[in-house]
């Protein structure tokens, strides 16, 4: 009998019968609350209706009008309603299928218009898995291992993770852009320098949200060494954060911004963006693909992003955010387990560590495997497998919040008491 393969892990056992807004109903007749979303994918929900209806009719018209042979209606539109959305100066848009796609894209794209090498990434980041990308991600080895060569041209900056270096963030962010000024004269010149590539939030790396002083800080050495910023809203972007952007939230101007997954509730599509002045300065046709900017996908994105701003779903994003992270803070203080809460909007996570302060990957696996008992569903990430992440669509409303925490503190007081018991 063929199987899946085992390389693809899985992280609970759950098959899907069907889905719809926050829940998944299993093969196993059991309603699980998804507080997965999919990696961050099903921004309006599951199967919300009307991004249904809209690709449906996008089926009966036309599936696939190769975008290079020919363009369509829905990737015209959806190209001019992001324009409501992209910073100003981003007036130019391709599309690819998946994040790594864009990473790729948007690598190659700075490297040409700017005729230099490098690409400056951090620690932690988690950028895809394809070649390129897997060579700028370091949120954990088993992205890397195996891959080698990796990509050339490629310097890992140090990351201001302030609870894990034990600093203050004002701290976290002395000694990290005090670093990245060492590694220009030490490890790349700036002027081989073609480009920063950040993600505002950490994703995969661990739920870190970027603090705002270290991306104007980027900025600024940018700015300064005409190095291109790179930002990667592939996770944090479509409203995740309780902001459309997170970047944003500090202000900076990126030259390229990548995004995906939240855009199309599911559908695969990817979007690179700039300015037309830089997308100029790429080779033509060196970019694209087969599939890049589908017109059923296209179609999706546009419908979720009308459904985004119809149901103010970026503002409940910001409320529901606040709420899960003080359910959040409330669990902390009962269960010293959980070392740090963080998060913006509904991008949360907790970090599990030991009385000595050392990462506790056993219980962060043990209360995310043990929660799917509770019908919960949640994710692990972090490079030391001791973070859960915590990412409920954007639809998620007050209740289903509170029946998460609450299987959430069930699930911490069997883990903690079994470990005690022991
Ligand atoms: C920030 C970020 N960049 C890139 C990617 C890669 O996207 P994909 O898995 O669609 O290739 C991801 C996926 O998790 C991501 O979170």
């Amino acid at each position: 009998m063929v199987q899946i393969s085992p390389i693809v892990r899985q992280a609970t056992p759950v098959i899907v019968e069907q889905a719809e807004g926050n829940w998944i109903l299993g093969t196993d007749g059991v309603r699980y609350l998804d507080f997965t979303s999919g990696i961050g994918v099903t921004s309006t929900g599951h199967c919300h209706p009307r991004v249904v209806e809209a690709a449906r009719k996008q089926i009966g018209s036309v599936i696939h009008a190769q975008a290079t042979t020919v363009m369509h209606k829905p990737l015209l539109e959806l190209t001019e309603k992001l324009g409501d959305y992209l910073p100003e100066n981003l007036d130019s848009v391709f599309y690819a299928n998946s994040g790594a796609e864009a990473v790729e894209g948007a690598l190659r794209l700075a490297r040409q218009a700017t005729n230099r090498p490098n690409i400056i990434a951090f620690q932690g980041g988690f950028h895809g898995r394809t070649s390129g990308a897997s060579s700028i991600t370091t949120a954990g080895t088993k992205f890397r291992n195996s891959t080698v060569p990796l990509m050339g041209g490629v310097v890992i900056a140090p990351f201001p993770y302030a609870y894990r270096l034990g600093m203050t963030e004002d701290e976290a962010v002395r000694f990290a852009l005090r670093e990245l000024d060492y590694i220009f004269a030490t490890v790349t010149s700036p002027h081989e320098a073609a480009a920063f590539i950040i993600e505002p939030v950490l994703g995969d790396g661990g739920y870190l949200p970027v603090p705002v002083e270290f991306l104007r800080g980027i900025e600024e050495r940018a700015r300064k060494h005409d190095v291109l910023v790179i930002v990667d809203e592939i996770q944090s972007g479509v409203g995740r954060t309780g902001e459309f952007w997170a970047h944003t939230r500090a202000g900076i101007t990126p030259d390229i911004l990548i995004t995906a997954k939240g855009i199309a509730s599911g559908f695969p599509i990817s979007a690179i963006a700039a300015s037309t002045e830089l997308m100029a300065k790429g080779l033509p046709g060196s970019q694209g693909g087969t599939y890049g900017g589908n017109a059923v996908a296209a179609a999706a994105a546009i419908e979720t992003l009308n459904v985004i701003k119809d149901e103010g779903l970026v503002q409940n994003a910001a409320e529901r955010g606040a709420q899960l992270q003080a359910g959040l803070k409330r669990l902390q203080e009962r269960f010293p387990v959980i070392g740090d809460v963080r998060g913006l909007g509904l991008m949360q996570a907790i970090e599990f560590t030991g009385d000595d302060g050392e990462a506790d990957a056993a219980t962060a696996a043990a209360v995310q495997q043990g929660a799917v008992s509770e019908e919960l569903l949640l994710l692990p990430c972090g490079p030391l497998g001791n973070v859960i992440r915590i990412v409920p669509a954007l639809t998620v409303n007050a209740e289903e919040v509170e029946l998460a925490i609450e299987r959430l503190e069930r699930t911490l007081e069997k883990v903690t008491s079994a470990a005690a018991v022991k």
